[in-house]
């Protein structure tokens, strides 16, 4: 089902790379600056969006194990991704029931026992408080009601979404419109995580608009990648998860070959993005194939976000291949903080002035203009609106 999609999205590319066309939106897009840096509106999207939609916090080959975890921190929540000894993956507020203490310090590992550095209460892999420290003179406890408490999590396709938020507020299935099968079509469950590192960068939209956009690759990263890079984007949908691919005359070479052989890696060319804050970005290399999957979250301030770029490859790396992989990384970390964030920094100083009114999408931005649709949508919508706003959601592959 999935893969027949990868196709019709060839398919479509295909057109248009003959004709010379891409899709178009209706119309110029006109959002206000304010948008952008207004503290009222930011935590309007932090309410409506970060803490009630399912976020895309790690990957299964980070915690493949029993036993195996993930502390971090997701746009100022401290959370806890747990494997139990039951094989299935949990999330926690990374936080003690005693007194609230965080538990785990960020980073991966493997254990049996959560032990908090306070007063060592501890708990299971699965979240259960286990151990009270001198529980006689403590007082009297029931141990079954004070575990960790527990955020929603799914774990489709090699990658695990959590919600910040104990109480559900919208359907997985819903909100996932069927992309989580497109995206199973990399098969991330068998791949190797290699490297991740973490990147200073402006308002969480002004830094995500940059991964919508290919109109600015041959331009703002003329000196680095981008001289021979198409502006042009096609943009499809899964409700407000996008993928961006540019026409690709390499598939007029396999336009005549059967479809079972079209090469997969052709097929997920391109951007996949996961609303609100991923971006998946595929490279092919002297360390083989791999994706950069960057995870972006809103900082302390409507002017500040950070970005985990995480590099996944396809299979573990030869000693050669690992080399060329590292540098490969560390190249799009540069091209990354010093020309898009670089970029982005200097623009919304522009924009705090309050001196610009609004900004601009045009009718070649789809993908930005349905992104900031969403988030408009999102922040409006009181959470007993919400399964109607995931009811039938648009999707564009469906009408190719
Ligand atoms: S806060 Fe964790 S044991 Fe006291
Ligand atoms: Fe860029």
């Amino acid at each position: 089902m999935s893969r027949s999609d990868l196709i019709a999205m060839a398919r479509h590319n295909l057109a248009h790379t003959k004709a010379g066309t891409i899709d178009q939106a209706p119309e110029i897009h006109s959002i206000p600056a304010k948008d952008y840096f207004d503290a009222e509106r930011w935590q309007k999207e932090m309410d409506g969006v970060f803490r009630r939609m399912p976020l895309m916090l790690a990957m299964t080959c980070e915690l493949r194990e029993p036993g195996d975890y993930k502390a971090m921190d997701a746009g100022g929540v401290p959370v806890l991704i747990s494997r139990g000894r039951d094989g299935v993956a949990r999330a926690f507020l990374n936080s003690c029931s005693h007194r609230g203490a965080q538990i785990m310090e960020e980073g991966k590992g493997n254990t049996h026992r959560f032990t908090c550095p306070y007063h060592a209460w501890s708990y299971s892999t699965e979240g259960e408080l286990k151990g009270v420290l001198a529980k006689e003179q403590f007082g009297d406890l029931d141990f079954s009601c004070h575990g960790l408490p527990e955020l929603p999590l799914y774990e489709r396709s090699g990658l695990i979404w959590v919600v910040l938020n104990t109480e559900e507020k919208v359907d997985f299935d819903a909100f996932m419109a069927g992309y989580d099968d497109v995206l199973g079509e990399f098969g991330f469950e068998d791949w190797t995580f290699f490297q991740a590192r973490r990147l200073e960068g402006p308002n969480w939209k002004v830094a995500y608009d940059g991964y919508l956009d290919l109109y600015h690759l041959p331009i703002l990263h003329k000196e680095t990648f981008g001289s021979n890079m198409p502006h042009q984007a096609l943009y499809y949908s899964w409700g407000p998860h996008q993928r961006v691919s540019s026409p690709s005359p390499d598939l007029l070479d396999i336009e005549h070959k059967p479809e079972a052989e079209w090469p997969q890696d052709m097929l997920l060319q391109g951007v996949f993005t996961i609303f609100p804050h991923i971006s998946i970005a595929s490279f092919d290399g002297g360390g083989g194939r791999g994706v950069m999957l960057s995870q972006l979250f809103p900082g302390d301030t409507p002017l500040s976000s950070y970005t985990i770029q995480n590099y996944v490859l396809e299979k573990a790396p030869t000693a050669e291949q690992e080399v060329a992989a590292d540098a490969q990384f560390k190249f799009l970390e540069t091209v990354v903080k010093d020309e898009d964030y670089a970029t982005g920094l200097k623009l919304q100083r522009a924009l705090a002035s309050g001196l610009r009114k609004n900004l601009m999408f045009g009718r070649n931005e789809e993908g930005g203009q349905r992104f900031h649709g969403w988030v408009d949508r999102l922040i409006e919508a009181d959470d007993a609106s919400l399964p109607k706003l995931f009811e039938d959601v648009e999707r564009t592959v469906a009408q190719l």
